[in-house]
């Protein structure tokens, strides 16, 4: 507690970034494969978007959860923080495994975060930031501690991969981070959230909601894949880049020059030289590595920020701002002032501690799946005097009660 003109007040509480990781499947697709399977090149996706390559989760078994998963035990091994103190695990995807179970559910079970609460975030491209906004509002309200905060996405799974307007631009992969509370000033200063939903056409999946629910003919018509009108979205998103960044940077009384870096959504390196450039802002502050992921949409910022700091772009009281845009259509910009050194000095034994602990997790998950079934079989067999056992059992415990 704090003095405040005689009287006690409450601690203001910041969200750090404490931890960061991330994760991608194991095959990268060229752009000169993508030209052996669509009327493509690799001139004209270079020079029309800055992408060279992505990964694409070839393995039926690597899925949003399991890139998620990993980038989140990575952001915890950084943080060196065990997943059973995490309070909040925000999954921000467009590609979830399931309508629900929510992703984050998932990534909670692998995990072993066992006093988390967890769920899904939908807002596209935006959504990891829109994460991060929900984690410090968390935070500061004190009902939380740490909070993982993960995109990911397996957006090659929704892909039409005969549409070349659309299938060289996406790529799979996650990025997590753990935001940490503290009372030392900083972390996430300023958060900028937007929608305009009349643009929801512009990038949308028509089919498997509720609205058009999945059906052989909205498959056959192939209505569930990725549709784009990709010249208004790259207006929209030239526009609200800007906009965003001004926002946030207000709101965190600081000016275009404060910024150490930007890290902004890896759609395609013209949208974001052209929106850095109406800002003013010169080539070196800005991060780009799309060139080899293509646009992870969600996980695309986190997975950047993560590359930022193994090259030692970010260091203590940098001001950086991370901003994105998407499907919805929404927008979304933080101004971060980062206070992490570098990667904390762990005992060499923390890593044999840690692949015990996922271990058990999924001892524990299992063990919690055999016992559902077998309570589920025992409670539903007819006639095996299960129905009187219970009865007997309910009736005995209200006599007890009486007595
Ligand atoms: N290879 C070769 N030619 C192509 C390809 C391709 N992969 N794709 C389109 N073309 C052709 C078009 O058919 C068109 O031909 P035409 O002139 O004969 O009609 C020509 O190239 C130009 O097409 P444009 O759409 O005008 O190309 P543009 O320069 O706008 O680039 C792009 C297209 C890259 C899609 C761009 O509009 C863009 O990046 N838009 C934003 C997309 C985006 O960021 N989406 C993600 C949002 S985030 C989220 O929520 C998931």
């Amino acid at each position: 507690m704090a003095v405040n003109n005689g009287r006690y007040a409450p601690m203001r509480r910041y969200g750090h970034i404490t931890g960061w990781g991330k994760a991608v499947p194991d095959r990268v697709v060229t752009n000169s494969e993508l030209a052996q399977i669509v009327d493509t090149s690799d001139e004209w996706i270079s020079s029309r978007t800055g992408i060279r390559q992505r990964y694409v989760a070839v393995d039926p078994r690597e899925t949003s959860a399991t890139l998620g998963t990993r980038a989140a035990r990575a952001a915890l091994e950084s943080a060196d923080f065990p997943a059973n103190r995490v309070d909040l695990i925000i999954c921000t995807t467009s590609s979830p495994e399931h309508i629900f179970p929510s992703t984050g559910s998932i990534i909670q079970d692998a995990l072993g975060a066992t006093r988390a609460g967890a769920f899904d975030v939908s807002a596209a491209c935006s959504g990891f930031v829109y994460g991060l906004s929900l984690a410090q509002g968390m935070i500061s309200s004190g009902q939380a501690d740490a909070v993982l905060v993960i995109g990911t996405e397996t957006l090659s799974r929704i892909i039409d991969w005969s549409d070349r307007t659309t299938c060289v631009l996406f790529g799979d992969g996650s990025g997590a981070v753990l935001m940490q509370a503290s009372t030392v000033p900083g972390g996430v200063l300023s958060t900028a959230l937007g929608s305009d939903g009349s643009g929801g056409d512009l990038l949308t999946v028509p089919a498997g909601g509720s609205k058009q629910p999945a059906t052989l003919d909205t498959v056959a018509a192939g209505q569930h894949f990725i549709k784009m009108d990709g010249r208004a979205v790259f207006r929209f998103a030239t526009r609200v880049m800007a906009d965003a960044t001004r926002e946030v940077l207000e709101k965190a009384n600081m000016s275009i020059d404060d910024i150490d870096l930007v890290i902004p959504h890896q759609a395609n390196e013209r949208i974001i030289r052209s929106s850095m450039k109406a800002l003013g802002l010169p080539d070196e502050k800005v991060f780009i590595n799309l060139q080899n992921y293509g646009n992870t949409s969600t996980a695309s910022i986190p997975i950047a920020l993560c590359e930022a700091i193994e090259q030692k772009r970010l260091k203590p009281n940098d001001n950086v701002v991370m901003v994105g845009f998407g499907a919805g259509l929404t927008w979304a910009a933080t101004a971060v002032k980062w206070a992490v050194p570098g990667l904390k000095d762990v005992p060499v034994w923390r890593a044999g501690q840690r692949t015990a602990t996922y271990g058990l997790a999924q001892v524990r998950s299992r063990f919690l799946k055999f016992s559902r079934r077998v309570e589920g079989s025992l409670l539903t067999e007819e006639g095996d005097g299960w129905n009187e056992v219970v009865a007997d059992r309910i009736e005995g415990w209200r006599k007890t009660r009486k007595d």
